[in-house]
């Protein structure tokens, strides 16, 4: 089956909404579509102590773990401005741990667009198993 990727861009646009940013004002939303084609999303959850912040694309993993999903076919990542921010290093690692066969698209509202496989951003995942 195709991948609807107008449906996963808006729920990662609708919740790029809720994002929690009140020290760095730079919204991420991130959707996920499990391989039984659900749509999970997460935002970043700001915290003052920065280091307990957490990524949107974490959130969205967790929030999606806690439903029962542990396997993905990809994910929609929306920041703003020219440049679409890519998912970070630690994220890249959370993502991986479910599979690194994922497709990531990247966008932003103002028109930038990129798309990558997750074995692409993150070649040799770290793995226990
Ligand atoms: N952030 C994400 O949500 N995802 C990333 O992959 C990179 C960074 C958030 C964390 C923080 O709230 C803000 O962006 C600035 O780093």
């Amino acid at each position: 089956m195709s991948i609807d990727w107008p449906a996963l861009k808006a729920a990662a646009l609708a919740v790029q909404g809720r994002a929690y940013v009140p020290y760095s004002n730079y919204r991420v939303g991130a959707a996920l579509l499990t391989a039984g084609g659900e749509i999970v999303a997460g935002c970043n959850v700001e915290n003052a102590t920065f280091g307990a912040t957490c990524c949107a694309e974490r959130s969205a993993v967790f929030a999606a773990v806690a439903q029962g999903h542990t396997a993905f076919r990809a994910v929609a990542v929306v920041t703003n401005g020219d440049v679409a921010g890519t998912p970070c290093g630690i994220c890249r690692q959370v993502l991986a741990e479910f599979g690194s066969d994922l497709e990531v698209l990247c966008f932003t509202p103002e028109g930038a667009e990129a798309r990558y496989w997750l074995s692409e951003l993150l070649p040799h995942a770290f793995r226990l198993k």
